[in-house]
């Protein structure tokens, strides 16, 4: 794994958005994987300002996000769907239509699980790169620390700690859905490059367990030390438990 140390968020996620920037002049079609959360917005704006001042440009990208909350459609605000329109599709010349995210509303739980895994596998052999924040458990996606890793697309049940991190975007707690669709580890470890930016010191004692732990499913990132080509980028406060 190689770490880049950044002094904070702002670094973090100017060092993030180059990497993402290169790769889309290297190939400018690219299938990315792309991640909601707090951390990766700073990456998104700086991609934004990028295609608005021609530097690089989306025409021709395909993205995956890796999650989506279970029981709230794409209007709903909290939505990841709403999300990535809100933080990035909006503001890049993306064809809507070569965007993918899981669809949270699904009768069919597992017909849905694997349409994902299916369009993923047509489209691509492996996502070019893949974007990850870190959840201060250790969950990437929406994979939560478990007895075992979970290779295809799932339904997960949130832990309570989730809740309670995620619990800020919502108006009160009993609003934050239950449950998540999420990709599950094929998905990622096939992925050619992982970046993985952490920020705070709330994440401080994940990104230890990430890089200086055994790999173990009750801290799904640790599966990353087993990756060819991670990036984790960092902040000082991130990385102060190390
Ligand atoms: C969320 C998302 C993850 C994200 C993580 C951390 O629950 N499912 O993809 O990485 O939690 O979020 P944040 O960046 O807001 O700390």
């Amino acid at each position: 794994m190689k770490i880049i140390e950044c002094a904070n968020y702002d670094e973090a996620s100017a060092a993030c958005a180059d990497i993402f920037a290169e790769q889309l002049k290297k190939k400018p079609d690219s299938i990315l994987g792309l991640a909601t959360g707090s951390t990766p917005v700073g990456t998104y704006r700086l991609l934004a300002e990028k295609c608005a001042r021609g530097e690089i440009s989306f025409k021709r990208v395909k993205t995956f996000n890796l999650d989506e909350y279970y029981g709230i459609g794409p209007g709903h605000d909290q939505s990841y769907a709403y999300f990535m329109r809100d933080n990035l599709f909006d503001h890049v010349d993306i064809e809507p239509a070569n965007t993918n995210i899981p669809d949270g509303l699904a009768k069919d739980v597992g017909a849905e699980c694997r349409r994902y895994d299916e369009l993923q596998n047509a489209t691509c052999d492996g996502l070019d790169i893949q974007l990850l924040g870190i959840g201060p458990n250790g969950h990437i996606g929406f994979n939560e620390p478990d007895d075992v890793f979970t290779a295809g697309t799932h339904l997960v049940e949130l832990e309570a700690s989730t809740i309670d991190a995620n619990a800020r975007f919502f108006a009160s707690r009993d609003e934050v859905p239950k449950s998540a669709l999420t990709v599950g580890m094929r998905t990622i470890m096939n992925a050619k490059k992982v970046v993985i930016v952490a920020s705070g010191e709330g994440k401080a004692a994940a990104v230890r367990a990430m890089l200086d732990g055994p790999v173990t499913p009750r801290v799904p990132a640790s599966i990353l030390q087993l990756h060819p080509d991670v990036v984790v980028i960092a902040d000082s406060a991130a990385l102060g438990k190390l």
